[in-house]
């Protein structure tokens, strides 16, 4: 059983092309004998999905499972009669608890950094967590605040920052620069050395040729290829991808663009 969940700090994994090694649950251990409630944030679809996928690992690690989530939705888990009860409060007023650790488990990048930056300036504590059947080759930077999803990839050399969500199937190629907040969707594939700045939404099954890089706050619509840099702020879909709009309405966006689409 393999499971990294690691809290104050960042990580380097230092670790053959492997699923994590045993040693990384000793990393682990430290931070979790201090953690005695689990806590997600937000409790959408993914604050849900991340809710299935950690307390399984909990549970086998720790005996343990998260406690509920944090939603500023009171009835977010009403129509789920498994989870109703495990609404524990809103983010907006949460204050941390001395054992607390968060996991992150907001998709949209921007609300995700505006409610980490929030709550870690309230003084809140996240863990980042790694599935078990996520493969993480050697040399991989993981930041705080992370979720890597069953089945993702993390190729050699890559680095996240903080608060980096990589769901089912994703793929971070070689050399890789995932910026704070990134959300790569399902199956979608980072090749090699591209860079993500920070707050870049990827959609499902989209492809990222190698050596691109994508501006803060561009999302790639689903099913995408996207062949040439991506201006920050700008949305882009189709095969090759074009720009159809900005997502951002911030004038410093509406600069020259790095790219043609
Ligand atoms: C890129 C994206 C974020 C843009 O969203 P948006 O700004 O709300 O855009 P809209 O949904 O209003 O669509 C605008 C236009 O683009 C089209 N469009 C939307 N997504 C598209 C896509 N992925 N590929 C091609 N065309 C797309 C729409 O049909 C619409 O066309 P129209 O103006 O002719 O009616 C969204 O389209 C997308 O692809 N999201 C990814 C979803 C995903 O993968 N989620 C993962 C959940 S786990």
């Amino acid at each position: 059983m393999t499971i990294l969940i690691a809290s104050s700090d960042r990580v380097s994994l230092e670790t053959t092309p492997c699923q994590l090694p045993v040693s990384r649950v000793d990393i682990a251990g430290q931070n979790m004998v201090e953690a005695t409630r689990w806590l997600i944030v937000g409790a959408g679809g993914f604050g849900r999905e991340v809710f299935s996928w950690t307390s399984g690992q909990l549970r086998a690690t720790l005996s343990c499972c998260p406690v509920g989530f944090l939603d500023d939705d009171p009835k977010s888990l009403a129509q789920f009669p498994s989870l109703k009860e495990r609404w524990a409060g809103p983010i907006s007023t949460y204050l941390p608890q001395h054992g607390d650790r968060l996991l992150m488990a907001i998709g949209d990048p921007t609300s995700k950094l505006a409610v980490g930056d929030a709550l870690r300036a309230r003084g809140a504590v996240f863990a980042s967590f790694v599935h078990p059947t996520a493969v993480i080759a050697h040399d991989v930077h993981i930041g705080v605040g992370c979720i890597i999803c069953p089945f993702a990839v993390v190729c050699c050399n890559v680095r996240f920052g903080d608060f980096v969500s990589m769901n089912v199937g994703s793929v971070a190629g070689h050399d890789s620069i995932i910026g704070d907040g990134c959300t790569l969707s399902p199956h979608s594939d980072v090749a090699g050395q591209v860079s993500l700045k920070r707050g870049v939404f990827v959609g499902c099954q989209t492809a990222i040729l190698p050596k691109t890089q994508i501006g803060e706050f561009a999302r790639i619509g689903a099913g995408s290829v996207v062949i040439n840099h991506v201006s920050p702020g700008a949305s882009m879909m189709g095969v090759p991808a074009k720009r159809i709009s900005w997502s951002q309405q911030d004038p410093d966006f509406d600069q020259p663009e790095l790219m043609a689409g």
